[in-house]
């Protein structure tokens, strides 16, 4: 039986034979990166070094990576597509091409010593070429010479077989996609690579990144060619299982058994709902970073996802506090192979516990408005929908869910406009991002983040040692800095250190980015309190003067003259003992 360990071992066992190095998976939460809420793919946090910085382990690397995309939320049910999954991904840095990567990809997927998946089903897809890129004839030749049918190649455009930027801008690339077919009839005449009736799994996708999107939306090339792939655990562990979805593979059978367990009118897509959502949520959770469920951000996507979770239980007949059991077979499943799940699963099941109850009220109340209005009306407008949220906090997502149920449409427009008349401008950013609205990756989270540093530093120099970072966020708008301090940072103190920072900046210092071990990093003194999760053999140091030294992946600016005015907008307490800052840049 292939188990997603086994899989792990041997993708990451194959790369190695050919010389990539393993690096650990990053966070679920970027951490200085407001482009997206959650890192959705492996390529994220190796952004900046397909953008051509060097990296510390050289040119090819690979791992298994924790992932969350909120765009398919709507797909999830189906066999599988999923919210939180985990990625394998190999990764040349201006290395190997397309030859090398195609081949690999076959030899893995199909030669004896690794998957040994028949050759004759298995199709891929290459980008068909537009205004922006050429028709990839290089990839398809690759394939036909590892012996893929010329059938079994299709070309496709760039909505199927373009991959990236995973914000507005950065690197992106035509694609090749494997596809796995299961052996099932076709869903219609139309039914090919690409098609989510579960006919064709698609298992792994070779991006060759060689251009960047600019925020002008043009495709410049990059300097350098690179090699991004990513395969889907969940969905590769099905398909050498020869089973027909996810959800009856060892990553989710003990959650789905307890879902039936539970259920007094069962039905599948529900219960894969509830276990996509609340294994997502316990993965967040877990990292640990202070985020819970809110209306703002990542704690929205979690108050979502476990609201979500809720109301498809009600839907098959569970009663009463359920979140935590499943809660349990997620950790009980995974902790393991990721045992931050153990050691915060406190926090894990008493913020799903209080949330599940939070939203228990709201659903009781919102259920019978919603009925109410629909009984008066025979439909539900987009200001009853707003009049619903506003009143009970009952989501839109989950107004429209109902009232698709009842075959009825819900003008959003209009429930846009109640929204916008009533100036909740921060819980419409919040609306928005959960979707995919992310911030735009530009210069200004270069200069935040190199401000951050100073910030660090300068609090270090007039609180004192003590001072460390607790946590760290940045949007376009503003920075936000989690320290360790007891007591309130007075209005001199704030002052003082808002001076600092600006010395620092008007000085123009150049910022200066080594590699090193992390031991010989805090030997020379650099700043590292991260929570050592995912601690990688070499990290980067980066050195601002005799100003800051901090170990952080980046990016920065080159120089703190580009950074522009610091001001301090606010400082308060977060919890015992940690304070918090938050600061713009005029
Ligand atoms: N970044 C590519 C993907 O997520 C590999 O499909």
């Amino acid at each position: 039986m292939w188990t997603a360990k086994k899989l792990v071992k041997a993708y990451l066992d194959f790369f190695k034979e050919k010389k990539h190095a393993i690096i650990p998976s990053g966070s679920l939460v970027p951490e200085n990166d407001p482009t997206v809420l959650f890192t959705s793919a492996g390529m994220h946090p190796l952004v900046p070094y397909l953008l051509g910085q060097s990296h510390p382990l050289g040119k090819r690397l690979a791992n298994n990576q924790l992932c969350l995309r909120t765009d398919d939320i709507d797909e999830v049910g189906d066999a599988s597509h999923h919210t939180f999954f985990f990625m394998l991904g190999n990764w040349s840095l201006g290395d190997y091409f397309k030859k090398e990567a195609i081949e690999w990809s076959s030899e893995f997927l199909t030669s004896k010593k690794w998957l040994g998946l028949d050759k004759e089903k298995i199709s891929v897809s290459c980008f068909a070429g537009d205004g922006n890129a050429p028709k990839d004839k290089e990839s398809a030749l690759h394939w036909e010479s590892v012996g893929i049918a010329k059938e079994r190649i299709y070309f496709f455009p760039k909505s199927e077989n373009w991959w990236g930027p995973a914000g507005k801008t950065g690197p992106c690339g035509p694609d090749t996609e494997m596809f796995y077919d299961t052996g099932k009839e076709k869903c219609g005449k139309n039914c090919k690579p690409g098609c989510n009736c579960g006919k064709y799994f698609e298992i792994w996708n070779d991006v060759f990144m060689q251009y960047s999107k600019t925020a002008s939306g043009k495709y410049e090339k990059l300097k350098q060619r690179n090699v991004d792939t990513g395969m889907g655990v969940e969905r590769t562990v099905a398909v050498l299982n020869g089973l027909s979805n996810d959800y009856e593979t060892e990553l989710f059978k003990p959650i789905m058994d307890k879902i039936k367990e539970l259920s007094k009118e069962y039905n599948e897509k529900s219960a894969r709902i509830i276990a996509d959502h609340l294994r997502a949520v316990v993965f967040v959770l877990a990292e640990g970073e202070g985020i819970v469920p809110s209306n703002v951000e990542q704690g929205y996507v979690l108050r979502r996802l476990i609201r979500r979770s809720v109301r498809h239980a009600k839907l098959l007949g569970i009663e009463g506090e359920f979140c935590k059991q499943i809660a349990k077979k997620v950790i009980g499943i995974y902790a393991e192979d990721w045992p931050e799940l153990k050691k915060n699963s406190g926090i894990v099941l008493k913020q799903i516990e209080a949330e599940e109850e939070r939203f228990c009220r709201v659903l009781n109340q919102g259920v019978k408005m919603f009925e109410k209005l629909f009984r008066k009306e025979g439909k539900i407008s987009g200001k009853d929908a707003f009049l619903l949220y506003q009143s009970s906090g009952f989501p839109l997502e989950m107004t429209v869910e109902m009232a698709t149920e009842k075959g009825l449409r819900v003008d959003r427009e209009a429930f846009e406009k109640e929204f916008r008349k009533h100036q909740q401008t921060s819980r419409k950013a919040a609306v928005g991002k959960f979707k995919s609205g992310l911030a735009d990756h530009s210069e200004i989270s270069l200069r935040m983040h190199t401000a951050t540093h100073l910030l660090h530093a300068a609090l270090r120099k007039v609180l004192g040692k003590h001072v460390q970072q607790k946590g760290s966020n940045i949007t376009p708008e503003r920075l936000r800095f989690d320290f360790s301090h007891g007591e309130k940072v007075s209005k001199e103190q704030l002052a003082g250190v808002e001076k600092l920072v600006n010395e620092a900046i008007d000085k123009k210092i150049p910022v200066q980015r080594e590699e090193m071990g992390l031991d010989e990093a805090k030997k020379k003194g650099a700043l590292a309190f991260f929570e050592t999760k995912y601690v990688p053999e070499k990290v980067s140091v980066y050195t601002i003067g005799s100003f800051s030294k901090e170990v952080c992946a980046g990016p920065h600016v080159k120089n703190t003259g580009e950074i522009g005015k610091f001001r301090i907008k606010k400082e308060e307490s977060v919890s015992a003992g940690v304070r918090r800052i938050k600061a713009v840049l005029e």
